[in-house]
Parts: structure tokens; sequence; C-alpha cells
């Protein structure tokens, strides 16, 4: 600072000490600015509005002496950089020390020497500049340092967001359903995540650094791993189905896309897969479309059965009547013979067929599985032979079921069949029962399974076991592995419809060499259902009578054959093509006949309807229902309605005629409209 703008502020309560140091500082100073003031306060406001580069500042003034004016100055951060001089006329040594505690910068005793005062000054003003130079720079040091802050902090700001949003991603690739490997660019796995281990059972720490080669089924050749490390490689993303082998050795299914991951300059650093699992789903749309395939050829089957029976039907009576009009040395009769033996075989194929479709007619009563298969045990022994041994685990409770005995004999029998021929070298058959408590597992994997209790019977064999492409396909109609004429593959299609149709599941498991194990579920019964059975000691009854028959049926031929049993067996048929013909017949007739036997399924008014009419009237005291096939008008899904009358067709003579007496001659409760 150059001297001739030096300023100086003096503060004394005697107004003729601030006109000598006035003179004195101008002479020393020319040019030099004073500025003065008798009042330590307004002093305070100078030394703020002129900011000089010394203060001469009294002791003792009246109103603010010096010690507080000098306090005050240094406690102020602008202020405290003039230095301030006391001037006092007392030598006293007290003053000096308080003087200098309030912050003083010199001392100097009245009267004032004048060279001793222009040194205090001259100095003063040095260490003022020094002071200023000083304060700047640290100001643009603190400014400097409070950029820098704030930079730092906006930065960290930053990087907290981004912080979190990385943490955002990590939660969500560890917590999704898909699976995420990352692999450094030469394949080696970096980061597996959880979904990773859910699915295949390796730890991540199994597979860091390895490859996801450890997952490989050997279930796609070479040449697709190639495709894939050749789309990959040359930065494309594949995506495709594959199979994989978890760590205990099970294969799943996942459909897997794999991208690369490149830097800035475009090299591949790592590579991430995402897979999904579609395994389960696989399962169920599997499931689906077997039980939809399933389905249509169940009813493909049961139509072609349908009307294979009325053919048939007619063909075994025909026969029949053919064998009966000749004597018994006619070579004819061993061919009509033949012809019946046939017709019985093509029988046995469209019964299965219809059992297949669920569409046979049932006749459920509440048995005992466990007396089933103890009953059949000593029948299953003679059909299978003596190298294959037969054992029961039964369980202790009865096992009861709603089904059809002798269909349920017939399920077993043919499982007992199969076992046999899976066990050519002998082995074990093993039957066992159980009652399931409603199992959740169970009826997950079987959607159609009933809920609540169920009775469960196994039949398990030491035999060949299948594949999985067999048993894939074991059910259906006319699927065998058997050799021509040693199978028809009707029998687990049976099987299938009979379970079906009565309420349960079955299902099956087997591995090649390692037996089969066929379980049927039905729904365990409470023994409330009654026996509704006819009593069987009409078997040795007449099967002539002279009753009145009106025979309904549309089938001419079927119609002509019903006619001619009955006449040849005594009755009086009246005969109608249509339910609207019966009707007009029976009136012409002017009274009730004794026994009404119709066709259920008719064109126009269905045999149900006809005869629940003729009762109606009071035209026929009892109802013979015929038919080979299913019809909700008499029976539900194939379950005989109780108090109903039923003949299967195709039915032999003899069948017929037997059935009309044990009609007619049984309670009117059995043969209701
Ligand atoms: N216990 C078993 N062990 C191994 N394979 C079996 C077993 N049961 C059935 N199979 C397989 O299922 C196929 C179909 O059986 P299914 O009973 O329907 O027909 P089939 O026995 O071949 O002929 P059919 O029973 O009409 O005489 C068989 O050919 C066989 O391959
Ligand atoms: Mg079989």
């Amino acid at each position: 600072m150059a001297e001739n703008k030096l300023k100086v502020l003096a503060i004394d309560d005697k107004p003729d000490n601030l006109t000598v140091l006035k003179a004195v500082v101008g002479d020393a100073f020319p040019g030099a600015a004073v500025f003065t003031t008798t009042d330590g306060r307004q002093g305070l406001e100078l030394a703020l509005a002129r900011d000089p580069d010394v203060i001469l500042l009294d002791i003792v003034m009246p109103q603010m002496d010096g010690y507080e004016v000098c306090q005050r100055l240094k406690a102020d951060a602008r202020l405290k950089l003039i230095p301030v001089v006391f001037l006092t006329a007392t030598k006293n040594k007290e003053s000096r020390i308080k003087a200098l505690e309030a912050g003083g910068d010199g001392f100097l005793t009245k009267p004032l020497e004048e060279a001793e005062l222009t040194a205090q000054i001259r100095a003063m003003a040095k260490i003022k500049a020094a002071n200023t130079a000083q304060f700047m720079k640290m100001e643009r040091l603190e400014v400097l340092v409070s950029e820098r802050t704030r930079a730092l902090e906006q930065e960290l700001e930053e990087r907290k967001a981004a912080q979190a949003e990385r943490e955002k991603l990590m939660t969500a690739i560890d917590q999704a359903g898909e699976i995420i490997l990352i692999t450094d660019a030469e394949g080696n796995i970096e980061y597996a995540n959880p979904a990773f281990e859910k699915v295949t059972g390796y730890s991540r720490a199994e597979v860091l650094g390895k490859t996801p080669r450890v997952l490989k089924s050997g279930k796609q050749d070479a040449a697709f791993y190639g495709s894939l490390w050749g789309d990959i490689s040359s930065g494309k993303t594949w995506e495709r189905r594959m199979v994989n082998k978890r760590k205990d050795g099970t294969f799943y299914t996942e459909v897997s896309t794999i991208s690369p991951v490149l830097d800035a300059a475009g090299r591949i650093v790592n590579y991430v897969a995402v897979k999904r699992d579609i395994t389960e789903q696989l399962r169920l749309e599997n499931q689906f479309l077997q039980s939809q395939k399933m389905e249509a050829v169940g009813v493909l089957a049961g139509g072609v059965a349908h009307d294979f029976n009325n053919i048939l039907t007619a063909i075994k009576a025909y026969a029949g009547f053919i064998r009966n009009d000749l004597p018994p040395e006619a070579p004819m009769r061993a061919d009509a013979g033949e012809i019946l033996t046939a017709a019985d075989r093509a029988g046995t194929l469209t019964r299965q067929l219809l059992a297949f479709s669920r569409r046979q007619i049932l006749a459920p009563r509440v048995v005992d599985m466990n007396k089933i298969v103890g009953d059949m045990t000593k029948m299953l022994s003679r059909v299978i032979g003596e190298d294959i041994k037969i054992g029961t685990e039964l369980e202790p409770a009865p096992c009861l079921a709603l089904v059809d005995p002798g269909q349920l004999e017939q399920v077993v029998l043919n499982l007992a069949v199969n076992a046999r021929d899976a066990m050519p070298k002998g082995g074990k058959l093993t039957l066992q029962t159980a009652i399931l408590a409603g199992d959740a597992g169970l009826s997950a994997a079987h959607p159609d399974l009933p809920r609540g209790p169920l009775v469960c019977l196994k039949v398990r064999d030491t035999g060949t076991g299948m594949t999985g492409e067999v048993k894939a396909r074991i059910f259906e109609p006319f699927y065998t592995t058997k050799e021509q004429g040693k199978g028809t593959g009707l029998g687990l299609s049976t099987v299938f419809g009979i379970v079906k149709q009565s309420g349960g599941e079955v299902t099956v498991s087997s591995e090649p060499a390692k037996g089969a194990t066929f379980s049927i579920y039905l729904p365990l019964a409470e023994n409330t259902v009654q026996d509704i059975r006819a009593n069987k000691d009409g078997q040795a009854a007449a099967k002539t009578g002279s009753e009145t028959v009106l025979l309904v049926e549309d089938d001419e031929s079927l119609r002509r054959l019903g006619a001619r049993i009955l006449k040849s067996s005594g009755y009086t048929v009246l005969a109608a093509a249509s339910g609207a013909e019966a009707l007009t017949v029976l009136e012409d007739h002017g009274k009730p006949v004794d026994l009404l036997v119709t066709d259920v399924v008719m064109p126009g008014m269905t045999g149900r309807d006809l005869a629940l009419e003729i009762a109606r009237r009071k035209q026929a005291g009892r109802t013979l229902y015929m038919s080979g096939y299913t019809d909700d008008a008499i029976v539900k899904h194939g379950v005989l309605e109780p108090g109903i009358a039923f003949i299967y067709k195709p039915f032999t003579v003899e069948a017929l005629a037997l059935k009309l007496r044990e009609v007619l001659d049984g309670p009117a409760d059995q043969a209701k409209a």
C-alpha cells in the first residue's frame, strides 16, 4: 500500500490530542487520510467504513474505553486485520498487559514522540498490508475449498444414486424367477443367481470359475453347441430350447437366451445367459395334449363300437338260428359255430373299445378291494404260471370303492397278464392295497383325481419295464409292443376307461429293466350303497313265457331278429320301429302289455321318453331297455340308475330269453320306466 494513501483512525476523548495526532501524521505522511473521533462507538463505525491501516486508540474514554473498543475490533473477522496501537499517559504495567490482552498490537506512551509514532504507524501499516494479503489469500482459498467441496458433494450424490441403482438391479437379478448366468469371454462362470441354484441344485460357489458344461445332459449334439458358440462369439444373440442336467442327475428343459456383452471398443468381455425352466410347463402341456388325444380317440372308438354292436347282434343271433336248426351231425353246424366264435371275439373287441371310450354300462356297487384281490389270487396264479410268484400286501382296513366288481376284476386281470408278459423269465407280482388321505401332492400331479380319501391298488412287477416313449403311449387303444397276434393293445385302454369312468385315475411308474408299477386310485366309498344287483338265482330259470311284449327298435334287422327270438320263446309280440308307432300299436291293441322292450337311442322319441309315456298311460307293466351305448336318458355317465332293467347289445338269443324271464319274474320296481 502506497504511503500517500495511508489511512489512520485516531480515537481519543480529548479533541486536542486528536489535533496533535492529525498534524503529526499529516507531516510525516503527506496525503495520508486521518479520521478522528472522540467516541469509541463511533470509532468502530469509522473503522468499518474506512478500513484504516492503523488505529490509534486512547484507553481511558467516558462512553466505551479503549480495551472494549479493541476487543470488539478483534472479534470481527475483517476488522481484526487492522492493527491497534494503544496511546496512554500512564506507564502503568498493568494497563499495558490489559491492552495486549484486549488484542492490541502496539503501545505508545504519551506524550508521544513523533519519530516513534511515525515508525509505529509505518510498521503497523505494513502489518495491515500483510494481514490483508493473507486474508485475501485465505478468502480465495476458502472459496476454492468450498467450490471443491461442493463439487465433491455433488459427485458423491451421483455415486450414491448409481450405487442405489446397482443395488436395485442386483436385488432384481437375485430374486428373478429366471436363471441369470454371467460368464467371461472364455465361458467361465462369473456370476449365477439364486434361481440358478434352485433349478440346478448347484450352489454358486460350486460353479464359479467352471463353464456351463457342468449342466451338459448329452441330449444335444456337438453341432448344437457349435452353432451356439458360433452365434454368440460372432456377436449374435442365441435363443433355443435345451435340455440340461441337474446336480442330482435329473433332466430339465429350459428356454435359453445367451447374449454377448461388448465393451466400448466392441470386444466381447462377457456373455450373459437368461434361462427359464419350462419342465413343468411342458409336462402340463403334454398331459393336456395326451388327454385330448385320448378323448378324441375315445369318441371315434365309441362311435365305431356302437354301430358294430348292432351288426354283431344280428350276426350272432342268425348264426345261432342256423346252428340250432341244423341236425347235430350236419357239417354246417361247425361252420356256424365258427361264425359265433368269431362274432364273440368281435364282441369282446367292441366291448373293450366301449370300455376305453368310457361308454360301457357299469353296474357299480360298494366292494372291498381287499376281497376282490384276495378272491382273485388263485385264479391269477393259474393265469400267470408257476415261474412268477404272487404276493399281496393288503391294507388291514376294508378298501371300499364304488365300482362294477366284474370290471374291476377285468382291470386286475389285464394288469396281471401284462405283468406276466413282462416277466418271461419269471419274477414277482405284487398286489398292494392302501387307503390314502387326500394328498395335495398327488392331486397336483393328477388334477382329475377326486378330492378326499382314496383307495389305492398297486400292481407291481419285476419285469422288463418300459422306456419313456412306450410309457407315454400304453393307454392308447391298439398300442402294443408285442408281436403280431400276441397282443391287441386294448388291455390298458380298457383299464384306463374303466378306472376313469369309475371316477378314478390310473398312473404308471416304470423304467427299463426296473419293473413297472401300475397304481389305480378310486374314491374311498362309505358302506351305504346297497347291492342293487338282482338275485342271481334266476340262472336255471325258464327261458320261455307266454306274456305279451311290445318290441320297439328302429333298426329293421334287429327288430325282426328280436321279434323272432321272442316269438320262438313263446311270447306274443307287438313290434314298432319308433316311439310314435309304438303308441299307435298300443292303442290298436286296446289293453296293456306285460313288458316294453325298447332300444334307447332312436330317432324322434327316445326309448326313455317312450317308456315314461307308456308308464303314464299305464299301458305296460315293466320296461327292459336295450343298448350298446351309454346314454344319459337311462344311465348317467354310463352308470345305470337303480331300478332300471337293461340288456347290453350285442346279446345272444339265450341272454335275451334269460333276461326277459328275470325282468318278468323279478320285482316290478327293478324294471321301471
Ligand atoms: N407291466 C408291464 N411291463 C412292461 N411293459 C408293459 C407292462 N404293461 C404294459 N406294458 C406295455 O404296454 C403295452 C400296451 O399294453 P396293453 O395291455 O394295452 O396291450 P398289450 O398287452 O400289448 O395287448 P392286449 O392287452 O390287448 O393283449 C404293451 O404292449 C407293453 O409294451
Ligand atoms: Mg395287455
